[in-house]
């Protein structure tokens, strides 16, 4: 593992001509509209990258984008890599530590999510303040890597209260209205039933979606601090569950983007 990891950051030095990011990004199901506002310098397709899985679903294409965004060196994932998809959580997460061997110091995500708690509305964004991993696995799972991180790392921090303040009032002085809330990930590819939706809410949560968590667990591991923005595609709210389909999730996306894109320019801007 710590040889593919190297093996591939190498690689990848060598293609963007030693490109330092400051921070890494992985973009979710229809939220690329990040992309436009970088400015780029380099651009790898996945399938280009020794020991990168290559990403299989509608929405996400699968390309490692390096540039700058508010001035700030990034690089950017476009297309992540699924547990649903039938990827291994070591190669969910192995872009992780590609990034955190790149150099990366902080970590930023977004995905799409539905809705559990009965004040959120679609197109709504919620920064997470914490998670719930109901997936069935975890990437730590299995001999700890020392030169990763310690065998039981903490977790009373999954994401960064110092960026969490940070985003909260930058979407108040852009006049957005943001949730903070938290995700509980699950292995999907089903949605939800109704009685599935009311135990996310039930056990605590105020979104549920199928991502994020295997990164953010894997960057924690490793000390990275995260910051993640969840997009509310459709509601899990009795009264409110409607039929959904991956089309749906992608337009909704679309919408909420453009507030997502926006805070984490800023947020950039302020590392
Ligand atoms: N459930 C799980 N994952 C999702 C959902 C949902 O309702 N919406 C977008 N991703």
């Amino acid at each position: 593992m710590l040889q593919q990891i190297q093996e591939t950051a190498d690689y990848i030095q060598k293609r963007t001509n030693q490109f330092q990011p400051i921070a890494g990004i992985i973009l979710g199901t229809g939220l690329g509209g990040l992309v436009k506002e970088i400015d780029t310098k380099f651009i790898i397709p996945y399938e280009e990258i020794p020991h990168f899985p290559v990403s299989t679903v509608e929405g996400h294409s699968g390309k490692l984008i390096f540039g700058y965004i508010s001035n700030k060196p990034v690089m950017v994932l476009q297309g992540r890599f699924h547990y649903y998809e039938g990827y291994t959580m070591n190669q969910v997460v192995f872009p992780v530590r590609v990034m955190k061997k790149l150099g990366i110091s902080t970590l930023f995500l977004s995905n799409a999510s539905g809705g559990v708690n009965p004040a959120f509305e679609v197109g709504d964004v919620m920064i997470l303040n914490d998670h719930i991993n109901m997936l069935p696995s975890n990437p730590l799972l299995g001999p700890n890597i020392p030169e990763l991180g310690p065998r039981f790392p903490d977790m009373s921090e999954p994401y960064d209260r110092e960026l969490i303040a940070r985003a909260k009032a930058i979407s108040q002085k852009l006049g957005y209205k943001v949730h903070e809330g938290v995700y509980i990930s699950v292995s999907g590819p089903c949605f939800e039933t109704p009685a599935e939706y009311r135990l996310m809410r039930v056990v605590g949560g105020d979104a549920v979606g199928m991502s994020t968590v295997p990164e953010v667990i894997a960057a924690r591991h490793m000390g990275l601090p995260c910051f993640a923005v969840s997009v509310i595609t459709d509601l899990g709210v009795e009264g409110k569950i409607v039929e959904v389909t991956h089309e749906d999730v992608i337009k909704a996306a679309s919408k909420a983007e453009v507030k997502m894109t926006a805070i984490f320019k800023d947020l950039l801007a302020s590392l």
